[in-house]
């Protein structure tokens, strides 16, 4: 590690793409400090594939992060610790507004107090609502339709809000469907309950449930499933060392797309899971879900010409190897 880099701060370095990021900034030779409370993170994830501080505490403790920001030098915070299930926003957005919107409140004062104002926030492609055109681009209307979403939404008018009064620089990424996992398989997705497409048709491949759900098989698509954009979380990571060195150079705040600008179909993902693992998947076919769009797909065009962001990993088929590998070690 080189001795000249800065020290940033990581919430919620220990899930999974907190710990990717980590990954990619150690090896871009910055000192890292995680701050996470664990509430779904992984501890060994950081003792023993990082290796870096983790500091275990909440987002929303203040005396907590005004003593971390007066005990160590840090240059800039990356933030993604958030609860992340959109189903569960729904029926519980207390939950969500306390943690996604009211945690990072707290933690955007006390950089303010610190004098901290470069900021990374992972925000998600939900806040555009259904698209009324796709790909979507950055200045699609934005009609969140879960609290979830609104959550983003709100911490992205925040920052807007906090850019203009305090000079808080902020560059939000809004995600796609973040998948695979690092290709040493060390790292990679593991969420407790599980709702993502990709490791529940692994867990299927494993044997550990019995088939995978498709929601809907009559949309206008190629194959009638929902397209979906999947984004390789490593590509993500680097993306978000080239937004960090972006406030770095004190360029202003800014807002990027990172998907893959391709979509694949639910089907698509499914048989190139058998492809890629050998397995047989058993399918179910059930009634489309409300508030599913028939494409979600972005274009991160701006990302490519204004931070250099270059996806290494856009192949399903990689994405798909890699999370296989890392769910393979992870369940054996
Ligand atoms: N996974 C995706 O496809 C996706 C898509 C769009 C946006 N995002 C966003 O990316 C971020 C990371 O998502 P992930 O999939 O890695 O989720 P994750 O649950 O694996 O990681 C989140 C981490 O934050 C920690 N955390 C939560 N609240 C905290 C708090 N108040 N204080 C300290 N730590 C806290 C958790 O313990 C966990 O380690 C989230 O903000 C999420 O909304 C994810």
């Amino acid at each position: 590690m080189s001795e000249d880099k800065s020290t940033i701060l990581v919430t919620g370095g220990a899930g999974y793409i907190g710990s990717h990021a980590v990954l990619a900034l150690k090896n871009a030779g910055y000192n890292v400090i995680i701050l996470d409370n664990l509430s779904y993170g992984h501890r060994e994830i950081v003792e023993e594939v990082l290796q870096v501080e983790l500091i275990v505490g909440d987002t929303s403790d203040r005396a907590l992060l005004d003593q971390l920001f007066t005990t160590h030098n840090i240059a800039a915070v990356m933030h993604f610790a958030a609860f992340i299930a959109v189903g569960e926003s729904v029926t519980d957005p207390a939950k969500y507004y306390r943690n996604n919107v009211s945690g990072t409140l707290t933690l955007l004062e006390a950089m303010v107090a610190a004098s901290i104002n470069k900021f990374v926030f992972s925000s998600t492609c939900a806040l555009y609502g259904i698209p009324k055109t796709v790909p979507l681009v950055e200045d699609h209307p934005q009609d969140p339709i879960s609290p979830y979403a609104t959550s983003k939404w709100m911490v992205e008018r925040i920052l807007s809000d906090f850019d203009q009064a305090y000079d808080l620089k902020s560059v939000c990424f809004r995600y796609f469907n973040a998948a695979g996992a690092d290709p040493t398989g060390l790292l990679g997705e593991d969420h407790e309950p599980e709702t993502h497409l990709i490791p529940l048709v692994l867990f299927a491949a494993l044997g550990k449930r019995e088939s995978v759900s498709i929601f809907g098989t009559d949309y206008p698509t190629r194959d009638g499933t929902c397209l979906r954009d999947y984004i390789h979380v490593n590509d993500l990571a680097q993306a978000h060392v080239l937004g960090l060195e972006y406030l770095l150079k004190g360029e202003k705040s800014n807002v990027f797309n990172l998907g893959n600008g391709s979509g694949f179909s639910v089907r698509e993902v499914i048989e190139s899971a058998k492809e890629v693992t050998g397995k047989d998947i058993k399918i179910v076919e059930r009634d489309r879900r409300p508030g599913d769009p028939p494409v979600l797909v972005g274009s991160s065009d701006k990302a490519k010409s204004v931070l250099g962001w270059n996806p290494q990993y856009p192949n399903i088929n990689d994405i798909l190897t890699h999370a296989w590998q890392w769910h393979q070690k992870r369940h054996r």
